[in-house]
């Protein structure tokens, strides 16, 4: 067992069932749950913190609606310095203690010229640009094998569901295929025509390491992309990470609700 996950073990009083990943100003789904633990990393041995603005940096652990869930405000971005395999250290403990399903949260650009600021996009593929893998090096054969494979990274079931659920509330969905860049820099209109011939429609900078780890140990991942901004050189505007929090922070309650409807049926 790792430390983290054996710290975590005697001090939960639920065990979570579903994990949900937070990605920048979206980390308010967490003080949505009812019966609340809140586990700062920073007391939680091994596991990275988060320097990220708008990143909170504390797992939550909690129930939505009855279902066992812990929610991970705050994640490890390889442009903190953090390696791919430090980045996936909350997913597998979290396996560990028995979590199958993951749910992963982020901001990105939209690359797709279809998007605006404030649509949400389900991940249906993703493209590793990160130049890191969080597999490489040896393969633990108890964590899952050598050569996972990655034909249906983020699970076409959970889609569906993902789908169902933002239909009853009104609110149409998108689907895409999230490019992975390491960061920090935003990209150059150039490097954005690139990621488009290639088949992107967002950009952004997590996520991949994550749904990696997760398909390598068998369990089912749904992403989901809130477009903050349009990807640089769609308009002539240049990029603010003060707009990606903004626009965050405008779709939090809708992104709650579709995330708390989604925990219910996964
Ligand atoms: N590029 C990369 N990462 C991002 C962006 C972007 O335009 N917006 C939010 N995260």
């Amino acid at each position: 067992m790792s430390d983290a996950s054996a710290y975590l073990q005697p001090l939960l009083r639920l065990k979570p069932r579903v994990a949900v990943v937070l990605g920048s100003g979206l980390g308010a789904f967490a003080d949505s749950m009812d019966d609340a633990q809140v586990i700062p990393y920073r007391d939680i041995p091994g596991w990275p913190q988060s320097t990220a603005i708008g990143h909170a940096g504390m797992l939550v652990v909690g129930s939505v609606a009855g279902v066992p869930v812990a929610a991970l405000a705050g994640r490890a971005h390889l442009y903190e310095g953090y390696t791919a395999l430090q980045a996936v250290y909350g997913v597998r403990a979290l396996h560990e203690l028995g979590v199958e399903s993951l749910v992963l949260t982020n901001a990105a650009g939209g690359v797709n010229r279809d998007y605006k600021p404030g649509d949400l996009v389900l991940i249906s593929d993703h493209i590793n640009l990160l130049g890191q893998n969080p597999l490489s090096g040896p393969n633990d054969p108890t964590l899952g094998p050598r050569f996972p494979d990655m034909s249906e990274a983020y699970s076409k079931a959970y889609r569906a569901v993902a789908l169902e659920v933002a239909t009853q509330m009104g609110l149409h969905l998108r689907e895409g295929v999230y490019a992975a860049v390491p960061g920090p820099s935003y990209e150059t209109p150039a490097e954005i025509r690139y990621l488009r011939a290639i088949g992107a429609d967002l950009v952004g900078m997590s996520t991949v390491p994550e749904t990696i780890a997760a398909n390598h140990m068998g369990m089912k991942v749904l992403g989901i992309s809130c477009v903050t901004n349009h990807a640089a050189g769609v308009i002539d505007q240049k990029l603010d990470h003060k707009e990606v929090i903004e626009v965050g922070e405008r779709m939090k309650s809708t992104l709650i609700r579709l995330l708390r409807d989604i925990c219910v049926k996964l």
